[in-house]
């Protein structure tokens, strides 16, 4: 510019000043031109989303869930209902309550995920103030919330998650699934209980299937027993005696604690694991299966 003559000034002023706003314009341009080749590049090619999906092929349940449902209805055509209850419980539900004594291992920092002493969830009310809040360990707990809520008499049927302290290998897992029963009448004995396991296991599992108890402790129970079941005639079972789960008598303490009169009401209860009926219905050697959602290992069971 300094070069130019003055009178020429304005001109080449206005004229380069043109060609540089020209110039940022194509700058912009092609800046634009770039981003979106780029978006479309990431993008892949067009898709249209009314067009049905590839992959629609139908779901299916998962393993757990079919030996659930299939127990739930094999319970329900012999008049049990069932019944739910939160996975976070407190310790009277769990524990307290089931005549479970405050020095019983179960209770035990090492074998329960307890919540810290502040936890409050304002949908699963205490007891007792200041109760402590864990996961629950098993689905009793269910009785009790059952029978505080209802009158006898009544059977009820109630799966669903727990939780424990174990660590994972082929036949532990920190969350696995149960099966409780709870059933409350008068006069009823060890024969309706025995009666019901062998009915129900049968059901599932086909003729041939045997059932028989062990002398056990539990603190909800009077007598109690472990429960073990024999089906040779599922393939890849290859023990005589599997021991499946606990029942028993309902205690006249549990009872007492749920207002019920222990000399008129009498009942069974009995809890089992879902995954190990699982793995025996279909021959699975490792629980973690169940957890992995494998698709190889889920498409068997659809
Ligand atoms: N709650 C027990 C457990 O987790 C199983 C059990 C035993 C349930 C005896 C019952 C019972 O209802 O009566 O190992």
């Amino acid at each position: 510019m300094p070069q130019i003559a003055p009178k020429n000034k304005r001109f080449y002023g206005q004229f380069l000043n043109r060609l540089k706003t020209k110039f940022e314009e194509q700058v912009i341009i092609a800046r634009r031109k770039l981003d979106s080749n780029l978006i479309a590049a990431q993008l892949g090619p067009p898709v249209d989303p009314t067009l049905p999906s590839p992959d629609s092929g139908p779901g299916s349940w998962h393993p757990l869930t079919q030996v659930r449902e299939e127990m739930c209805r094999i319970l329900h055509k012999v008049g049990f209902t069932v019944a739910d209850g939160p996975e976070v419980e407190t310790e009277f539900y769990c524990f307290d309550a089931l005549n479970t004594p405050p020095d019983h291992p179960a209770r035990d920092a090492q074998d329960t995920f307890y919540f810290p002493e502040t936890a409050r969830f304002g949908n699963v009310p205490p007891r007792n103030p200041g109760e402590r809040y864990l996961l629950r360990t098993h689905t009793s707990s269910v009785q009790i919330r059952t029978m505080l809520a209802q009158l006898p008499p009544l059977r009820i049927v109630s799966p669903g998650r727990v939780f424990r302290r174990d660590t994972t290998d082929a036949s532990h897992s920190a969350n696995f699934h149960q099966l409780e029963c709870l059933y409350v009448d008068r006069d009823v004995t060890v024969r309706d209980l025995k009666a019901l396991l062998d009915y129900i296991f049968t059901a599932l599992l086909g003729p041939g299937t045997k059932t028989r108890f062990r002398p056990h402790y539990f603190g909800y129970t009077e007598p109690s027993f472990e429960v073990d079941l024999s089906a040779r005639h599922l393939p890849k079972v290859n023990k005589e005696w599997i021991e499946i789960g606990g029942c028993g008598m309902v205690d006249p303490a549990v009872f007492e604690t749920v207002g019920y009169n222990p000399e008129v009401w009498s009942g069974y209860a009995f809890g089992m694991g879902l995954e190990r009926l699982a793995m025996i219905l279909y021959g699975i050697d490792d629980i973690r299966y169940f957890y992995q959602n494998d698709l190889r290992f889920l498409k068997q069971f659809a």
